[in-house]
């Protein structure tokens, strides 16, 4: 999978119009740089030092005053349409992603309590459709950017923001928390995964689902250790007894991608090593070391990476 946060590589009509002003700005702000560093030029190696008429530096005073204020002007009109094309009514909402110190949650929501679910870190799409989404947090101020799709939305406490989020092709897009939001804001990504209909219909069903049963003998051994330690005390497991909301739901985390908000690469063995020692990867998180053998680690590993 490629993984793109670029603002120059937008996906998006939001992040197209974006595109837009940012190249606008370019161009007219470098054109005024290479006038002024011409003049300068000019100045400093004019050979005679005739003093100018009081008339003549009346003028020039004159155009230089009207030119940037036609500048500011034509600078102002542009970024004012492009911001007004960004504030279209969205389309009915899809999901609400919280902010935590340091993680995503994501909420799909729907009138039918049976099709809500929740993930973490993970935002899934339909290519081509707006999806209007509503932004909150549980702690300090974060800011979600994901720089392909849209500019940035605060995600402010006590406070619901909306914004847009859709893609005009298939791929993931990787964005990553804007606002300096404490120790670990640096791993605070999200990855937004844009999917044809069908693909996303069939994620959708799958999110919806309660947990499978563990199968394979050391996933069997490895739930029992989740439930009986400090991990049911924080996570939610739908469909079992976990049902805590303190960290990330791990209904179906054996789907996702990374670890801790795209700070480790989603394999069981970095998992294992995430629930014994999280501080060493992540100093700060909000996570507990867990005291469990190899074999334990080992096994809740195996247990969680079968959800998904
Ligand atoms: Cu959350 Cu920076």
């Amino acid at each position: 999978m490629t993984f793109v946060q670029s603002a120059w590589d937008a996906a998006s009509p939001e992040a197209g119009r974006i595109l837009w002003l940012l190249r606008a700005f370019i161009v007219v702000l470098g054109a005024i740089y290479a006038v002024v560093v011409a003049a300068l030029a000019r100045a400093l190696t004019r050979r005679e030092r005739a003093q100018p008429s009081d008339a003549g530096l009346r003028r020039g005073l004159s155009v230089a005053t009207g030119a940037t204020v036609l500048l500011l002007f034509v600078i102002l009109s542009v970024s004012v349409h492009a911001t007004r094309e960004l504030s279209d009514p969205p389309a009915s909402r899809y999901f609400d992603v919280i902010g935590h110190q340091w993680w995503w949650e994501v909420r799909y929501v729907s009138p039918d309590p049976t099709e809500r679910f929740a993930t973490a870190n993970e935002i899934h799409l339909p290519v081509g459709r707006p999806m209007k989404i509503v932004l909150e947090s549980r702690d300090v101020i974060h800011s979600l950017w994901i720089p392909s799709l849209h500019g940035k939305t605060d995600l402010i406490p006590g406070l619901s923001n909306t914004t847009v989020l859709e893609a005009d092709r298939p791929g993931v897009f990787r964005g990553q928390c804007a606002e300096f939001c404490g120790l670990q804001h640096a791993h605070m990504a999200i990855d937004v995964v844009a999917e044809r209909e069908d693909a996303y219909q069939a994620w959708l069903a799958a999110q919806r689902r309660a947990a499978a049963a563990p199968g394979a003998a050391a996933s069997v051994r490895g739930r029992l250790v989740f439930m009986s330690t400090t991990c049911a005390t924080c996570h939610a497991v739908v469909g079992t007894e976990a049902g805590a909301r303190l960290g990330p739901d791990l209904t179906h985390f054996g789907s996702r991608a990374t670890i801790a908000a795209g700070t480790l690469p989603n394999t069981a063995e970095a998992l294992g090593a995430w629930i014994t020692e999280p501080q060493q990867f992540k100093p700060g998180t909000r996570m507990p070391a867990t005291p469990l053998s190899g074999q334990a680690a080992a096994d809740v590993a195996a247990y969680l990476e079968d959800l998904r």
